[in-house]
This record gives structure tokens, sequence and C-alpha cells, in this order.
């Protein structure tokens, strides 16, 4: 029996997403999709072709169907995220009500309200698994379920905005921001609404979940605060990151930090991101990539629905 997906949002993760399946037709089958415009949904699965002319004319298929009532295993959730979480939040804790597990790729849920939406999944003995909120494709919460367990991580530091270093990166070599912002936005690597990435919000989302989910915090995004960019605060030895860390009391910060020109994440390629993770009991791990955009982030949805899967 294939595990039955329904993929929220048909934008450029889950477009990926649909790609990387395809080789994994034997374990998932798509019974439903949706995005702001259209819904499509069947029971036994849909083929290529129907996905097809769905993805082509979405507002030819109505929005009528409630998704709680739908029958499917994973809710896959890889829409815009919003503004303030309530629309995730109630979403999640009816799939977890209706026996379904949750993948995320959108961070706004989490980032607004972790502890009730933990508590629904707990309750309900349901799972969420959202590898791809922080970091894209870089492994970060599987990594440390899988390699670290019995480790106590004591301090997250990483690049964990793609957006915002891309442009600090064009600006120092002297470009003006609006100049940066539209590369970044003809380079793709760049929503065409950019507010969350340069006002620091979509940073400030990711240090909150790493807070709860590594440091067992009950953090929200309204009690933190985070800088953004602009063309005044973009330094040469600035980057943004976060910073969070249990050694001594804990603390949390997504900002600008002035860096030393020998520290790794200087030297990340314009795309790239990296963490440094340390432990109580071991020498810290420091991983990076040279690249990440939404494949990276769709095998990261991918790796959460093969280890969910798991547990069906
Ligand atoms: N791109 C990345 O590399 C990356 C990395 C990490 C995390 N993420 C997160 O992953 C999610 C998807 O990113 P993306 O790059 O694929 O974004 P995207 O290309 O802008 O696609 C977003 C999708 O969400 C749909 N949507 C928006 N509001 C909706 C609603 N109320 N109901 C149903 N669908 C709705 C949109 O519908 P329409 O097609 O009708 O507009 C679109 O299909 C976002 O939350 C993003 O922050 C992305």
């Amino acid at each position: 029996m294939r595990t039955r997906l329904y993929l929220a949002g048909t934008g450029n993760v889950s477009l990926n997403l649909i790609k990387l399946l395809s080789t994994e037709n034997k374990i998932f089958s798509i019974c439903g999709m949706e995005n702001s415009r259209g819904q499509i949904y069947s029971e036994s699965g849909m083929n290529g072709k129907d996905m097809d002319e769905f993805l082509r004319h979405p507002e030819e298929y109505k929005k009528n169907l409630d998704v709680k009532n739908l029958d499917f295993d994973l809710y896959v959730d890889m829409r815009t995220a919003s503004r303030n979480g309530e629309r995730e939040r109630d979403d999640y804790l009816n799939m977890f009500k209706g026996g379904k597990h949750v993948v995320t790729a959108n961070k706004s849920g989490l980032a607004n309200f972790f502890p009730e939406i933990m508590d629904g999944s707990l309750n309900n003995e349901k799972k969420i698994y959202f590898e791809a909120t922080v970091a894209g494709g870089l492994p970060i919460f599987s990594l440390i379920r899988g390699s670290f367990p019995s480790f106590n991580v004591t301090r997250f530091r990483g690049v964990v905005n793609l957006t915002s270093n891309f442009i600090m990166k064009k600006v120092r070599s002297g470009m003006s921001l609006n100049e940066a912002r539209d590369i970044a936005l003809r380079e793709g690597v760049a929503e065409t609404d950019m507010t969350d990435d340069l006002d620091g919000t979509d940073s400030a989302r990711k240090a909150v979940i790493i807070s709860n989910a590594l440091f067992g915090q009950k953090l929200r995004l309204k009690e933190f605060n985070y800088d953004g960019i602009d063309q005044e605060n973009i330094e040469k030895d600035t980057m943004l990151l976060a910073d969070i860390s249990s050694e001594g009391s804990f603390h949390a910060e997504s900002k600008l930090f002035r860096l030393g020109m020998e520290d790794p994440f200087f030297s990340l390629d314009p795309m790239g991101m990296a963490c440094e993770i340390s432990f109580k009991e071991r020498k810290p791990v420091f991983i990076s990539e040279n690249m990440d955009g939404p494949l990276e982030t769709a095998g990261a949805v991918l790796s959460d629905l093969i280890n969910l899967s798991r547990f069906l």
C-alpha cells in the first residue's frame, strides 16, 4: 500500500517535489493538491495527466473540499507563509485530529505556535517533521535525530536566510540595495515579495524554530527581537546569522554580526548555507552547502516523507 499525500501549495518547492516523487512512485501516491486558486483530489491517487491539467489551469478546479474530511496519510505544507501562523496552526491541529501526519516547509505555524502544535501532535500521537523550514536543504533536525540522538546541543550558529546574505554580498561588491534586490529576483534567489527576508522575519522564524526544537524552549516570534538589513547597516564585515546558545543562560539572536574575514561563514558561496552546531559532549560539527534552492528544499521534504512513512 502506497503512502497517500496531499500537497498544499504548488510553487517552486512543490514542483521540485513532484519531480522527485516520480522516482518514488512505488512508495508514494499524490491524492490531492491545492494552491491559492484551486484544488484537486482523487481518493485512489492522481496520474500525471490529472496533475498537469490542474497545474496548467488551477482556477478551473473549484476549492470546495474541506481537507480535514479527505482520506490520505500525510499532509505536506508548501504554501506561502501566513503572517501570523494561525492558518497553519489550525490546519495542522485538524490534520492530527483526523489521523494524519504533517510535513512542512512553511515556517509560520511553527514560529508562532510551536507549543500548541507540538501538544496537538503529542495528544493525537501524530508527527510533524519540518526539516525544510530551516536552511532549506541543509540537514539539521534529521542530522540531530539520526546521528546525534544522545548528545546535548549547546549552541547553534548559522546562515539561515539565503536572500539577505546574497544581497549583502552584492552590496559589499559595490551595488546599491535596489540593484542587489533586482539581481536576487532575476537569478531566482528571492521570492517577488522579499519583505520577510529583508526585514529579518524569515531568519527570526528559523531562530525561533531552532530554539524550540533543539533547545526545548517555548519561544514565539512575537516575543523575539530581531534585525533586518538596509542600505545603512550593511558593512564589509557583517552577515545576518542566527546565534542560539544555552551556554550560561539561554539566549537567541537573529541579527547582523561582525565577523572576522577568516570566519568560515564569510567564504560561503553567494547561494550557500552553513551552520555550526556545538554539543556538551563532543566537538562542534560544521555543515555547509554551496547552493540552496527549491530543489534542495524539496529534497529535505522528501527525506521527511520517507522517514515519516515508516510510522504508518
Ligand atoms: N524556495 C525555497 O527554497 C524554500 C526554502 C525553504 C522553505 N521554503 C518555504 O516553502 C514554502 C513554499 O516555497 P516556494 O518557494 O515553493 O513558494 P512559491 O513558489 O511562492 O509557492 C507558494 C505556493 O503556495 C500557494 N498558496 C499561497 N497561499 C495559499 C493558500 N491560502 N492555500 C493554498 N495554497 C496557497 C501558492 O498558490 P498560487 O500558485 O495560487 O500562488 C503557491 O502555489 C514557503 O513557505 C517558503 O517559505 C522555501
